[in-house]
């Protein structure tokens, strides 16, 4: 069984996915802990309800940036687990972290990357009048929204006139596509290759998995 630590700074309905799917065996995992930057989030209300271990590393609490990066670097060092997933942790991970963990950490980001890295993805896309949008699994790397795509999910825009009902729909895709990955990667089946390419083990291909769902 995989040891997991999952990263959250808000709501955690990603968290609760993850959680639900290691709760039922789908999952072959277990959350060890659950790290959080602000400490009055719900995240961190459903991680205590199914009675996972929380830390909040919060960087007011630090001398500066980097000292806070250091704690967070020190902290991931010490619960030592197999899959770091980050998930809606909005605090973008140093160099020195993002590279010593290159390969166990992942992430996911609310657009069809590399087209809208960053904040405000739906705004964004609804602005653009662009006809699809999407979800982004991805290996972290030191860049912002970068790195090795493991899976993308893509939903139709059209039906959409606001935000929220996007973003809504948004959440649906990333509930079933993340504890998929993770599931895969708890599987081996999903690894980083030494040239940095994906290697999915279900299709023996060397790529991400693109999905279109009907949400
Ligand atoms: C998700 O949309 C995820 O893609 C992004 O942050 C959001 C987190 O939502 N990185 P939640 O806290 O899991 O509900």
């Amino acid at each position: 069984m995989k040891k997991i630590v999952v990263l959250i700074s808000g709501n955690g309905s990603n968290l609760q996915a993850i959680i639900d799917n290691c709760n039922s065996g789908n999952i072959n995992g277990e959350i060890a802990c659950v790290i959080s930057n602000k400490e009055d989030v719900y995240g961190i209300e459903r991680a205590k309800a199914s009675k996972i271990k929380t830390k909040i590393i919060n960087e007011d609490a630090f001398q500066s940036r980097a000292h806070f990066d250091e704690g967070l670097f020190n902290l991931l060092l010490d619960i030592n687990a197999d899959l770091i997933v980050l998930a809606g942790f909005m605090k973008i991970l140093d160099e020195k972290t993002a590279n010593y963990f290159f390969g166990k950490i992942i992430n996911i980001h609310p657009s069809l990357l590399p087209k809208y890295p960053g904040l405000n993805t739906h705004k964004k896309v609804i602005e653009n009048k662009e006809k699809y949008h999407g979800v982004s699994v991805h290996y972290v790397s030191s860049q912002l929204d970068a790195g090795p795509l493991i899976a993308q999910g893509q939903i139709k825009v059209n039906k959409d006139k606001n935000t929220e009902n996007l973003k809504e729909r948004i959440h649906k895709v990333e509930h079933i596509i993340y504890p998929e990955v993770i599931k895969l990667i708890c599987d081996n089946k999903i690894y980083l290759n030494l040239d940095k390419t994906v290697n999915l083990y279900t299709n023996d291909t060397k790529g991400f998995m693109h999905n279109s769902y009907e949400i």
